[in-house]
């Protein structure tokens, strides 16, 4: 399922306050099953743009086609969308409100149509997709479970769902490294299963690693797109002014003032632990 985005503009107005353009001239398109991410500093209108996408709300000006479509045209049909994109909120576990763990994630299914038993196994599947242990977890109250736990309860119950396209916010954000580590993994995974994927995050380290291609916005313009470690090359070469660079770019910058002079090509871990194991050891096994 396609997304194409064109000339998107959106502009916050409120009684007794100045406008706010928080998007502008903003085009792009994303393939079926890719990994996206979206970076820029707060404010740059990341969560505008997805609330756009997820059609929370419509754009001042542009369009959104989804498969060809408008979605904002009268006609489309918005509840399909819902079915089509999940979307997980910043902080997604303020939100878990039901008495157990497997009410809660049934919760978006309540109007599916769908039975009792195909329910339960949504329910089964969105979990242990998730990482639980179904038979452990689904009678607990979502209170009594850690900050990674409810958040991944919340997720599994947009998982449960089945959307298409799924669309993070700062879905890593205030996670200790290593729940960090383990949520990409999870986020990883759906995308490997065929489901499209957005990621907002500030985390340039995360966007560096897992996702394919990369939107950078500013101010609400879009600066940069296209392939992820093609991105980070060209923002190593611009001024000062952008979002920053990635850690293993770092690592070869650090490196070049000691001496060691690796390609500037590298962006990722895996490139830049190749590029060691060739100048140290000739290529072999560490
Ligand atoms: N509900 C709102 N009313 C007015 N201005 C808003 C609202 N939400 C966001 N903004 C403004 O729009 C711009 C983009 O915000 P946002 O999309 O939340 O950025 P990000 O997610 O990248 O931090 C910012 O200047 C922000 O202050
Ligand atoms: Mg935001």
């Amino acid at each position: 399922m396609s997304i194409k985005i064109e000339n998107l503009n959106y502009t916050y107005r409120q009684h007794f306050m100045e406008e706010i353009d928080a998007l502008h001239d903003v085009s792009f398109s994303i393939e079926d099953g890719d990994f996206v991410g979206i970076m820029g500093h707060t404010g740059c209108g990341k969560t505008t743009l997805i609330q756009l996408i997820a059609g929370l709300t419509s754009p001042t000006s542009g369009h959104i086609y989804l498969d060809g479509e408008d979605i904002n045209d009268k006609n489309y049909d918005r509840n399909a969308l819902r079915e089509k994109i999940g979307l997980v909120f910043q902080y997604p576990e303020y939100q878990l409100f039901e008495t157990t763990v497997e009410k809660d994630v049934a919760f978006g299914l309540k109007h599916s149509g769908l039975s009792k038993e195909a329910v339960a196994n949504r329910v089964q599947w969105a979990l242990e997709t998730m990482g639980f242990e179904y038979e452990k977890v689904s009678k607990q109250s979502p209170l009594g479970l850690s900050g990674g736990e409810k958040r991944r309860v919340a997720i599994a119950g947009v998982l449960a769902t089945k959307p298409r396209i799924l669309i993070f916010d700062e879905p890593i954000a205030g996670l200790d490294p290593y729940g960090r580590q383990s949520f990409l993994q999870f986020i990883s995974k759906i995308n490997q299963s065929g489901t499209t994927v957005i990621m907002v995050s500030h985390n340039v380290e995360a966007l560096c690693e897992y996702s394919k291609r990369l939107m950078v916005l500013d101010k609400g313009k879009l600066i940069e797109s296209g392939d992820t470690k093609e991105v980070f090359k060209r923002l190593n070469k611009r001024s000062n002014r952008v979002p920053g660079v990635t850690p293993s770019q770092k690592i070869v910058s650090l490196l070049y003032d000691r001496n060691i002079h690796l390609s500037s090509d590298i962006v990722n871990y895996q490139d830049l632990l190749s590029a060691l194991k060739d100048e140290l050891i000739g290529g072999g096994e560490i």
